[in-house]
C-alpha cells in the first residue's frame, strides 16, 4: 500500500472525544523515546507530521492522523518516563487504558520496543494487559539501523524466546528503522491486508 495522503486530525486526552467516524485505526504505544512519532513520519514519508524529540516525553496526547482519507494512525504518549511526576503518570495511565479499552475503531495496537534492549518488564506487563483485555496488538522493533544484522537477529530471537516462555503464540512482529525505512512496506502491507479483509 502507498500512502498518498496523511493529515493531522486532532489531539486529545479523552478517548470519548476522539474522531467519531468509524474509520479503522492503528495505535502506536511504547516507552518514551522508543520512536513512535518517528515511525508515523517514516510510514507516511512526511518528515514532521508527528512531533519527535531526542528528549523523552514529547508526545503528551492522543494524536489522530487521517491516512488516505480511509483510516487513522494514532500516536500516543510514551510510558515509563522516569521524570514524569507520579500524578502525571496516573493521569496518563488512566487515559491510555481508557483509550485501549473503549476505542471501538481500534483494529490493532502496536507495542514498540527498542531492538537494542532486553525485554523490559514495563513492556511485557503492558502486552500482558493488552492480551488479558483481548486487544489485538503487534510488536514493532525500532531503531534497527543501530545494530548490525547478526546482533539484531540475536536480540529479536531472544525477545521471542522470552515471550514464548509464557505465551502460547507470538503476535505479529515487525522490524523497523525510521532512519532508513526498514519495515515500511511490511507494516503498511499488514495494515492494508486487514483493512481490505
Ligand atoms: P515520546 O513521544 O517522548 O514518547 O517519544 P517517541 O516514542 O515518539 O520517540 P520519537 O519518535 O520522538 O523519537 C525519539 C528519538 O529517537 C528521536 O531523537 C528520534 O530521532 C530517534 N529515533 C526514532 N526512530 C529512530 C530510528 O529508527 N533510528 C534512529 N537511529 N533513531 C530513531
Ligand atoms: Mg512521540
Amino acid at each position: 500500500m502507498k500512502i498518498t495522503s496523511a493529515k493531522f486530525v486532532m489531539s486529545n486526552s479523552d478517548a470519548s472525544k476522539c474522531p467519531s467516524s468509524n474509520l479503522p485505526e492503528y495505535a502506536f504505544i511504547g516507552r518514551s523515546n522508543v520512536g513512535k512519532s518517528s515511525l508515523i513520519n517514516m510510514l507516511t514519508n512526511k518528515k514532521s507530521l508527528a512531533k519527535t524529540s531526542g528528549r523523552p516525553g514529547k508526545t503528551q496526547l492522543i494524536n489522530h492522523f487521517l491516512i488516505n482519507e480511509t483510516w487513522h494512525l494514532v500516536d500516543l504518549p510514551g510510558y515509563g518516563y522516569a521524570r514524569v511526576s507520579k500524578k502525571d503518570k496516573k493521569t496518563f495511565q488512566k487515559y491510555i487504558t481508557h483509550y485501549f479499552r473503549s476505542r471501538k475503531q481500534l483494529v490493532s495496537g502496536f507495542v514498540l520496543v527498542d531492538c537494542r534492549h532486553e525485554p523490559q518488564p514495563i513492556d511485557l506487563e503492558f502486552m500482558q494487559w493488552l492480551g488479558e483485555n483481548a486487544i489485538p496488538f503487534g510488536i514493532v522493533f525500532t531503531k534497527a539501523d543501530k545494530l548490525k544484522p547478526n546482533a539484531l537477529q540475536r536480540n529479536v530471537d531472544a525477545y521471542k524466546a522470552t515471550l514464548l516462555a509464557t505465551w502460547e503464540a507470538l503476535p505479529p512482529i515487525f522490524i523497523t528503522s525510521s532512519s532508513n525505512n526498514t519495515g515500511q512496506e511490511e507494516l503498511l502491507h499488514y495494515i492494508h491486508e486487514i483493512n481490505e479483509s
